[in-house]
């Protein structure tokens, strides 16, 4: 905070004392894909996060600047401006949220200098661009006295995401980004957004983050195509099934049912949202009463089902979800996020990480070619002032 802090002056002058803000990124722990489909998500914040150093300005101009992109220096927009322009590169993600919060009635009269700095690695999957987004959420809740819920501020990141970006994400990052508590995970459940606070009590085990290294943009990835896959699954579904979403199906009555799809591949993706969104409530079932090897378990059935029924992991997920499950002291191993490259976690006896990290470094080493990374996930608050 120090850096940025002193980057900010030299950035954009001396002046009123600037404010501090911190915004984390998050991990998913179980119920993956299932939050646009009505289901259960059982995410966490982290201690990884966006930093920010912001003051207001009196005209309209916004002039934001990032530690993580120096080469592109001070990037300027006016308040008012309403599109997204490719010049503006991440700061499309900050103009996205005064779009957004205007219209939903949030007034964003003048505008602010902002400097951040990530140690969220970006395209990652431990969402870097909803940390950004809740970061603004709270930066100019605080400069312009807005009456922003935290509710409001959720969703004005989502519709960044689904308006501006074209990312059409569900609720799951912006919500456990905003909502975070030191040691809880975030049972949501997606169609009502009703949620309970969850204590991750791991006793004698941590959670270790694995990053495969493989950069991808949700933009440009088979996100938005799966998506409509289980649109399209759920519509065939409807045309004799009183349901709303797949998240409203059990596994049985879904099996009893795919003949309404008639087709593989939606099946597929259909039968990975109704399977998940059970996995997630037994998976929160079995940590709250402290069943840490049923918990393990559902999570490794979470990374097949998400290999093999949605088909979004790849070698490189599947090299080191794998490896991390056949490690001794391991309960469970998974993919986190939105898939396609990014990161996954494991759940790994304390005593046991630093051989559980060199045998996957490893085994990934030899199988994909390059080096993974790795991170143990605290697991912290929500976006807020510091
Ligand atoms: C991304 C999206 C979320 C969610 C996950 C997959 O992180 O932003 O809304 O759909 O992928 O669970």
């Amino acid at each position: 905070m120090v850096e940025l802090a002193k980057t900010f002056i030299e950035k954009f002058g001396p002046g009123a004392e600037p404010k501090t803000y911190f915004s984390p990124g998050r991990i998913n722990l179980i119920g993956e894909h299932t939050d646009y489909n009505g289901g259960h998500v059982f995410p966490a914040a982290i201690t990884l996060g966006t930093s920010g150093v912001a003051r207001p300005r009196e005209d309209t101009l916004v002039r934001v600047y990032s530690l993580n992109f120096p080469d592109l220096d001070v990037i300027e927009f006016d308040v008012n401006e309403t599109a997204n322009r490719p010049e503006l590169n991440w700061a499309n993600y900050v103009l996205g949220m005064l779009v957004s919060l205007r219209k939903q009635g949030f007034q964003t009269p003048n505008g602010f200098e902002l400097a951040i700095e990530g140690n969220i690695p970006n395209g990652s999957g431990l969402s870097s661009s909803a940390s950004l987004e809740m970061l603004v959420g709270v930066v100019v809740r605080d400069f312009y006295n807005l009456s922003l819920s935290t509710l409001e501020m959720v969703l004005a990141g989502k519709a960044t995401e689904n308006n501006f970006i074209g990312v059409n994400s569900g609720i799951m990052d912006q919500f456990a980004i905003a909502f975070g508590q030191v040691d809880q995970g975030i049972f949501l459940d997606t169609n009502t957004l009703e949620y309970s606070m969850v204590p991750v009590v791991l006793t004698d085990y941590r959670i270790v983050i694995m990053n495969t290294k493989k950069r991808r943009e949700l933009a440009d990835s088979k996100y938005n195509e799966r998506r409509s896959e289980c649109e399209e699954a759920l519509r065939r579904l409807q045309t004799q099934l009183d349901i709303q979403a797949l998240g409203d199906l059990s596994t049985e009555v879904f099996e009893q049912h795919t003949d309404l799809i008639g087709d593989d591949t939606l099946i597929k993706r259909a039968r990975h949202a109704v399977t998940e969104n059970e996995r997630t409530i037994l998976a929160k079932e079995a940590l709250t009463s402290g069943k840490l090897e049923t918990f393990g378990q559902l999570l490794n059935a979470s990374h097949a089902s998400l290999k093999e029924d949605y088909e979004v992991t790849g070698i490189e997920l599947d090299t080191l979800a794998e490896t991390a499950q056949q490690q001794e002291g391991v309960i469970g191993a998974r993919m986190t996020g939105a898939g396609f490259g990014g990161c996954g976690i494991a759940i790994v006896e304390t005593d046991k990480v630093a051989a559980f990290k060199q045998a996957v470094y490893d085994n990934y080493l030899t199988v994909v070619g390059y080096e993974p990374e790795f991170y143990e996930a605290t697991i912290g608050s929500g976006a807020r002032g510091l």
